[in-house]
């Protein structure tokens, strides 16, 4: 959260008013005031200058022209020089083919004053590329070919326009409404008194560059970077002077903090046309339905990692974490665009058909008046280049698969953080830890780890323990560890100011702070007060923060404690817009504009190389991120930030986790209960039951709310939030094998069901059920006082059981369901398989040897399919010493056959099925068990007509074996 009433302070008395500010926003806080989001805190698009001035770029005439003349094909990639006919600046575009159906084009300035910052460590590698050559030719335009590639590709000289195209029909189009907008950098325009102070001004920061310069790599790839200024204009002089700046240009004042812009205006913008598309989806992080809207007349989404206090739904302001990456989905194909760059981005959507009826558009096309449906996206960002990666799928798992292949997949969490995490901000002290510790135990309530706020820290110094509340925290953690139960604790990344600190006097010491425009360590307020921030886009400072997490420097720590980074946006409470100065200065000379959005993505980079690294590189770590960027997901877990404990607010779960389950961050949960406000029973239990089905299943709370431990409640509330543990708990083998294959092949965990169901125009805009895998599908409740549901069960010739009753429900329809208070409307999908631990235990690591129960639907012809992960549940070992076990389970003809899926896989382990029940099942005269090397028995079981559900007893073989079931 964010203490926002200090945000836009003058700098003089900035320090002062600042700790005033924020003693009156705890203090608010502590006496329980309302407070909504202060829209006014945060920047519309016409108060963000570069934004405006994109944006008053209309559809029209581009004056850009591709110079057709000076195309290049080089193994790797095409080189055209682009010129604004306007200005006559020239820009180059590269354009690559890439392998899996992928295309790369970036566009930078032929000459620029200073290089532009490209966005490194967000690729896992150099994408392969694919060859492109030209296959036609006219006067104004050039056929390009992709070797392999099923699509062409059309440069198109004036107005410059790229087409690409698959089959003669048209995929997607670049600058069609000719929005290409580059402002390239240019000499600021200064008054003779200035020019003396601009001429001095250079000279020292040229000294500085010469005293402050960091070892460097690649000024390419941005990240080792020095930023020179090429002296005089990369441009024409004559025509610059006949450019109008804007207001705003060279310097921007919000509130009452000041940008010094000290290049002016460097934005780019570059539209892009979709054809056939009328559902769009992505560019999290938003409050708002998971099928994204037109933005025409409303501010653009945004994108700037933000720390807003008391968000509001519905909107498309900014929040904690940025992936700019949309998807386009129709009945016939999946697209995506993957804009990669980390600086402040708007992104604005219009469509052809926004605003018509179903039966508008039918009576459209029956009338043949109706246009293609046609959807267009405008990217604005504030620095950078344009650098953009079209997938073009063309199913949905295709543009998953092209997506990971450029930025990783999900990290294999640990099992035990999959498990349930009860947290508050905060526990008093280690009595109160181990209460409720205890506490878990004595209402038989399973649960994996128990957090620590910031409170648990000496004075908001990170890695350090309050010593009067946390005097012995290995105690602390031997006893949790004895129940096997985990400590999460807070490391935030900003630095309480205080020369007793060693992590302080280290980091001054070091240079590794984030600097001011002028070269001084930047400090701004946050929990601690006065605070440094670590420049984390140093790999040095991320070797040096990595290194703090060894058990000798965060003393009190070992190996049972795991980390939660929070206000890594990075949250500054008196910096404009409750964040850091853009003008402040980052490793290689680059400003935070241009790595804003990456910062919080190398706070947890460096957090998980810090765990990974005090286990000798063997230990799978578990760190939750609250800000988050394009590739975070190769890092942990990534939750919603604070949201409030109201039933929208529940409700938002499920579109705000399936959008970034789209763009790769599997691993994302909410706050279960609302972080402020108290969530009344009813509404606490309906949010266990929905944080059971999504995939980071953590319990937090404001310091200000009362206490909220599923015990505290009454035995009605008390006894089905005990259920949807349990739920969670048996279902852990299914999660556990689904995070397995989200690693393995970047696809999601939590889905929406048009992934299953493409061509369902009915799933395209639900936000209020999900599938988990292809098996499970989710319809938690979240209305207050709910007495049913209306379920929509996809699939023409699908059947779905009820996941309690076994109750058998054809597709496509949409049910009345109705519900309890204990009731979670599950259904699992005919044609799959789902292992279950139906032991629930104190946790995660208690439970991870017993015996498994399949559970197998059968779908109408008979047949069903299903796998199982199994490793130790927290090395590397399943990747370095192939330690695990992958086994696949498939039921045709009436035989259920277990195999392995990886047969490069071996692991022991004592874990057996003990049961297995079959939906959809007729009574057989006899079951017979076949495993190799042993004679055929035949197994006990039970069949209930009524339900057609055979449950076999005892088949009693390892996990590891293969065998065969045959129902004769
Ligand atoms: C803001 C986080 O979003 C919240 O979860 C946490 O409790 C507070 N910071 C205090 O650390």
């Amino acid at each position: 959260m964010a203490a926002v009433a200090v945000a836009g302070l003058a700098p003089a008395a900035r320090r002062r008013r600042s700790r005033t500010g924020l003693l009156l926003v705890c203090l608010g806080l502590c006496l329980g005031f309302t407070l909504a989001v202060d829209r006014s805190n945060f920047k519309t698009c016409e108060e963000s200058s570069f934004c405006k001035r994109q944006r008053s770029v209309r559809p029209g005439n581009s004056p850009y022209r591709a110079l057709l003349d000076s195309l290049q094909i080089g193994p790797d990639a095409l080189t055209v020089h682009i010129i604004n006919d306007v200005t006559k600046v020239l820009l180059v575009l590269e354009l690559q083919g890439l392998q899996k159906n992928m295309t790369r084009m970036r566009i930078d300035e032929l000459e620029p004053r200073r290089p532009r910052y490209r966005v490194p460590d967000v690729l896992v590698a150099d994408p392969p590329t694919a060859r492109l050559s030209v296959s036609g030719r006219d006067d104004n335009s050039v056929e390009l070919t992709v070797a392999e590639g099923p699509y062409k590709i059309i440069l198109t000289a004036r107005p410059f326009r790229l087409d690409l195209l698959e089959d003669r029909s048209l995929l997607l189009s670049v600058n069609a409404r000719g929005l290409l907008h580059f402002e390239h950098q240019r000499t600021p325009r200064v008054s003779f008194s200035d020019k003396v102070s601009v001429t001095l001004g250079s000279i020292w920061d040229k000294i500085k560059n010469l005293l402050f310069r960091q070892g460097s790599k690649d000024p390419a790839e941005g990240d080792g970077a020095q930023p020179e200024e090429t002296p005089g204009d990369g441009g024409k002089p004559e025509e610059i002077q006949s450019e109008k700046d804007e207001p705003g240009a060279w310097e921007e004042t919000f509130k009452t903090h000041s940008d010094s812009k000290p290049y002016g205006p460097t934005s780019v913008g570059l539209d892009f046309s979709l054809p056939g598309m009328e559902h769009v989806y992505g560019i999290p992080e938003h409050a708002d339905s998971f099928r994204l809207k037109v933005t025409e007349g409303a501010d653009p989404y945004r994108l700037y990692n933000l720390d807003v206090f008391q968000y509001e739904l519905h909107n498309f302001m900014a929040l904690y974490g940025s992936v700019p990456v949309l998807l386009a989905h129709s009945a016939h194909r999946d697209l995506g665009i993957f804009w990669l760059n980390a600086a402040e981005t708007w992104v604005d959507i219009s469509s052809n058909t926004a605003g018509k009826t179903l039966f508008g558009k039918m009576l459209d096309y029956l009338q043949g008046s109706g246009e293609t449906p046609q959807t267009d996206v405008r990217w604005m960002s504030e620095s950078g280049i344009v650098d953009v990666f079209l997938m073009l799928g063309p199913s949905v798992s295709d543009v998953f698969r092209q997506y990971a292949s450029l930025t990783g997949t999900q990290a294999f969490p640990p099992l035990f953080s999959l498990g349930y995490h009860q947290s508050r901000w905060n526990y008093r002290d280690e009595a109160d830890v181990l209460e409720v510790n205890q506490g878990f135990d004595d209402h038989n309530m399973p649960c994996d780890v128990i957090w620590l706020d910031i409170e648990h820290a000496d004075g908001k110094r990170y890695f350090t323990w309050d010593p009067s509340r946390f005097p012995h925290p290995l105690n602390m953690l031997d006893q949790l560890a004895s129940k096997r139960r985990k400590l999460v604790t807070i490391v935030d990344p900003h630095i309480k100011v205080d020369s007793g600190y060693r992590v302080h006097e280290e980091l001054r010491n070091l240079g590794l702070y984030v600097k001011t425009r002028d070269g001084s360590d930047y400090e701004g307020w946050c929990w601690p007060g006065a605070a440094g921030y670590p420049d984390f886009t140093n790999p040095q400072m991320r070797a040096w923060w990595a290194n703090m997490f060894s058990f000798d420097n965060y003393e009190g720590s070992n190996s049972n404690l795991h980390v939660w980074n929070d206000m890594n946006e990075p949250s500054v409470f008196n910096g404009p817009e409750v964040t850091m100065l853009k003008d402040a200065r980052h490793y290689g000379g680059w400003e935070h504009r241009d790595v804003h959005n990456i910062y919080g993505l190398y706070v947890q980079m460096a957090t998980a190389d810090g765990l990974v690294k005090r286990s000798g590189g063997k230990e799978r770590p578990f760190v939750l991120s609250r800000a988050f960027f394009a590739g975070s997901q190769r890092y942990g877990a990534v939750w919603t930030g604070d949201n409030t404990a109201e039933w929208d607010h529940l409700k938002i779960t499920i579109p705000m986790c399936l959008s970034l389950a789209l763009v790769g961050l599997s691993f994302c949960g909410a706050d279960v209960g609302g972080f402020f406000k108290n969530p009344e029973p009813e509404l606490l239990v309906r949010w266990y039951q929905m944080g059971a089905y999504q995939p980071f299943f953590r319990a937090h709370a404001h310091i200000d709310t009362g206490r909220r431990e599923p015990w505290l409640l009454s035995s009605q509330y008390r006894d089905a939030i005990r259920d949807a543990l349990g739920q969670r708990y048996s279902l852990l083998p299914f999660w556990y094998t689904l995070f397995y294959q989200a690693h393995r092949e970047g696809i999601p965990v939590m889905r929406p069901l048009w992934m299953l169901y493409p061509q369902d125009v009915t799933t395209f805009s639900i936000d209020d059920q999900f599938l988990l895998g292809d098996a499970l599908l989710v319809h938690p409740v979240s209305d207050s006082g709910a007495h049913g549901v209306q379920v929509y069960l996809p699939g023409q010739g699908e059947v779905w059981y009820e996941a309690q009753s076994y109750q058998k429900y054809h597709g496509p329809q949409t049910l009345y369901l109705p519900v309890t208070l204990s009731s979670i409307p599950v259904f699992q999908r005919g044609g799959t398989i789902v292992p279950r631990w139906m032991r629930v235990r104190r946790s995660s690591d208690c439970m991870k040897d017993d015996p498994i129960t399949l559970f197998v639907a059968l779908s109408p012809q008979g047949t069903a399919q299903g796998e199982l992960f199994i490793d130790d549940g927290h090395t590397f070992n399943y990747d370095t010493h192939h330690s695990f076990l992958l086994r696949r389970f498939s039921f045709s003809g009436n035989t259920l056959v277990s195999s392995s899926a990886d047969p490069t896989g071996h692991f022991e382990t004592p874990i057996w099925i003990e049961r297995i029940v079959i939906m959809g099942a007729g009574k057989p005269a006899a079951v017979v068990l076949q495993t190799e090397g042993s004679p055929e028995s035949r197994l006990s079981f039970q069949h209930d007509p009524e339900t057609s559900v055979l449950i076999l007893r005892k088949p009693g073989v390892n996990v590891a074996s293969d065998w065969n079931i045959h129902l004769r």
